[in-house]
């Protein structure tokens, strides 16, 4: 398996992944999945704005996609990014995940971050839990009810991970 920063000519795949988990999942709390051209947008401002995307393939497939982005715009945030993840169905506990959030941990500390955020969407999400706290995040809070999706109420669990020296140094 291969994790590399992922290119325009990747978007299709990334908007059916997507698309597979807006319909399906409430991980997102997005109702209606959007067009390449939506999903081709996103993905340039993340780089636009300094963070990285990262796809994971293997034998030229697509097998998920990770990226950061700020976790909120205010400027004493700077230090903090959100993590976003998604596996494509089928292709679920084969390590993609693990591979994907490993490389935007490493990415993301290199560049001087010192907190990761997970938004996670859903308090039933025991993959993307367990992948987070797989990977060194601990839970920081349930907001309960936030969203309300495929006609039922829906929780956002919120996990952070440290970054590099965390919070027991000044970041700059
Ligand atoms: C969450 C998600 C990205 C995990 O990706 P994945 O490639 O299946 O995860 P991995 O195979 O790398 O698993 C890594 C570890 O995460 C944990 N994990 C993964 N799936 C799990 C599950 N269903 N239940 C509990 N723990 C799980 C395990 O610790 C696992 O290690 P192990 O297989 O050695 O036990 C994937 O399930 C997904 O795309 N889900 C739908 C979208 C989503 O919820 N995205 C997250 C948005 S915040």
């Amino acid at each position: 398996m291969l994790v590399r920063d992922s290119r325009e000519g990747d978007i299709p795949a990334l908007t059916a992944i997507y698309a597979h988990w807006v319909r399906h999942g409430r991980a997102s709390f997005e109702l209606a999945s959007p067009s390449d051209a939506e999903m081709a947008r996103r993905r340039r401002a993340v780089l636009d704005q300094g963070y990285d995307h990262l796809v994971a393939e293997t034998s030229g497939r697509l097998l998920g996609y990770a990226y950061a982005a700020a976790f909120r715009t205010r400027p004493a945030y700077r230090f903090t990014v959100e993590n976003s993840v998604y596996v494509a169905p089928g292709l679920h506990r084969k390590g993609a995940g693990r591979a994907l959030m490993a490389e935007l941990i490493a990415r993301c500390t290199a560049k001087g971050f010192r907190l990761m955020v997970a938004v996670i969407g859903d308090s039933a999400n025991a993959a993307s839990i367990g992948l987070h706290a797989a990977m060194g995040f601990r839970h920081a809070g349930l907001l309960p009810g936030t969203g309300w999706k495929h006609g039922q109420w829906v929780d956002t669990v919120l996990m952070t991970r440290p970054l590099g020296e965390g919070t027991a140094s000044p970041p700059e």
